[in-house]
């Protein structure tokens, strides 16, 4: 977690900048502290992680929205990274962040989960955002600078900024799902999307299916030529789109995870759930796609058949707060509430609820010991781009204990085979899993977790940057610069 930074963050001068990150949020977001003065905290998502090193060594600029309608901010230093924010008003957060990107684009990427909404005024403050982002990226790159732009918010910079600066060398990487063309057509829009993505040199996915979509759509769309991984435009460039799956610190978790402030902690959050055999968890972002109703109803249907008592096992989950003027996420936040409140006055006893819900975001040692206290991690998103969580719970059980449920539709899923592999919307099938889980026996689960371990430190966080980044020398060589990091301890 970086440190609070200073009242008045020290200003930088805009040098031109060989490496920047464009993506919707910085890593930190601009809030009012407790004495009404602003101050900066960790923003959502994990990307910070990832970028860090590769900024730091390349003493690059990352541009992005601090959250809030401020304007006027400054470019300035955080943590020794550079940070570039750019500001929304009010009506952009409700057209081009609530609108477009998170109840337009958001559910539809999601395998339609919720419905999508269409509407042209959203799509007009998408892009004009979209080119806000372009100039300042433009303004801000160095001759033959790498720019590297980040997810669904921002899908049209690649061409924006491809008109404004052909120089510059253009990656692109989409955190969530890109969804099936049988899906992707219903957008309006979807030709504008599929052009403005191919801007880019690279447009990475988090796993191959999403890179053959996007492929077979650009054929069927937009009609160019495609081979494999390779998109040939008629001006003469190519444009790759391969498979990227994101990872976590794996090394940087795992020791948080054996601090024995963590250590302490976890023993507390079992002792204060009253001592249960088994502790299952769920941590998510309050959202749609995170399956969290369907996992707390088979939950307590084992409790109501007697499968499970609530003296033996607690669900412990943690809902993040997340997009809450969104309406469908209003919904969600009733619906969850409504569930847990019946769950427990249905099931539980005096000092011993069946759900312990936290609706609240955490810093990353309460998350480790949570990680550290929890017997059953359950993850069961209907659809999720990777979802970071189960890799974080399997960093964190370096004595090989554990159990991970995992749904089949979250990208970890193709990595992580030796979880509970389980259909969300099968509840018989999600029952028989958590029932399982719950009676495993010590040597079961040491395997399975053994080898999720080793699948994950072979592939973390700093694998994945090299990775991208060792992709796009291949596909326009950066005259003999490289851009990736050294290898760190
Ligand atoms: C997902 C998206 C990110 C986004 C994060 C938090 O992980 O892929 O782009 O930043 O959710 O959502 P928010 O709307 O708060 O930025």
């Amino acid at each position: 977690m970086p440190e609070p930074c200073p009242r008045r963050p020290p200003r930088v001068v805009n040098v031109p900048a060989e490496l920047v990150i464009v993506a919707n949020r910085l890593p930190v977001d601009r809030v009012t502290g407790p004495d009404g003065e602003p101050e900066w905290r960790a923003s959502p998502g994990g990307l910070v992680t990832a970028i860090e090193p590769v900024l730091r060594a390349n003493n690059g600029v990352w541009i992005g929205w601090p959250g809030g309608t401020d304007s006027g901010l400054e470019p300035f230093e955080h943590d020794g990274l550079t940070l570039d924010p750019i500001a929304l008003s009010a009506e952009e957060i409700e057209g081009f962040y609530e609108g477009f990107s998170n109840a337009t684009l958001w559910p539809l990427y999601h395998d339609v989960v919720a419905k999508p909404e269409f509407h042209r005024e959203w799509w007009d403050s998408y892009v004009d955002v979209n080119r806000r982002f372009a100039e300042h990226a433009a303004a801000r790159a160095a001759k033959g600078a790498m720019v590297w732009v980040h997810d669904y918010q921002l899908q049209l910079v690649p061409q924006m900024l491809r008109e404004l600066r052909p120089d510059v060398h253009i990656g692109f990487f989409l955190h969530i799902p890109f969804p099936p063309a049988e899906l992707f057509q219903q957008l309006p829009w979807r030709r504008q999307i599929l052009e403005g993505l191919l801007g880019a040199d690279l447009v990475g996915f988090q796993l191959p299916g999403g890179a053959q979509n996007f492929v077979r759509l650009v054929r069927q769309r937009v009609g160019h030529k495609t081979h494999r991984d390779l998109v040939y435009l008629p001006d003469g460039r190519t444009v790759r789109a391969s498979a990227f799956p994101i990872s976590i610190d794996v090394k940087g978790f795992e020791k948080l995870a054996r601090q024995e402030s963590v250590t302490a902690r976890a023993k507390e959050i079992r002792e204060a759930l009253g001592g249960p055999r088994r502790i299952f968890l769920g941590i998510d972002r309050l959202d749609y796609t995170k399956g969290i109703h369907a996992r707390l109803r088979a939950f307590s249907e084992l409790i109501a058949e007697g499968e499970l008592d609530v003296e033996d096992a607690v669900f412990v989950q943690v809902a993040t707060p997340s997009r809450e003027r969104v309406e469908q996420y209003r919904v969600l936040r009733d619906d969850i509430d409504r569930l847990v409140g019946r769950i427990n006055g249905d099931h539980g006893r005096i000092g011993t609820p069946a759900i312990s819900y936290l609706h609240a975001s955490y810093p990353r040692e309460e998350m480790a010991a949570l990680y550290r206290a929890a017997d059953i991690m359950v993850v069961s998103p209907y659809r999720d781009g990777m979802n970071l969580v189960a890799k974080e719970y399997v960093a964190c059980q370096y004595d090989d204990g554990g159990a991970l449920i995992l749904s089949e539709f979250a990208g970890a899923a193709y990595e992580l085979r030796q979880a509970w592999l389980i259909n969300p919307y099968d509840l018989n099938g999600m029952k028989a899993a958590l029932r399982e889980a719950y009676h495993a026996d010590a040597k079961d689960l040491s395997r399975r977790m053994r080898a999720m371990r080793k699948t994950i430190k072979s592939a973390d966080i700093t694998a994945w940057a090299r990775s991208f980044l060792q992709a796009m020398d291949e596909v326009r060589p950066a005259h003999g610069k490289t851009l990736l990091p050294a290898d760190r301890d």
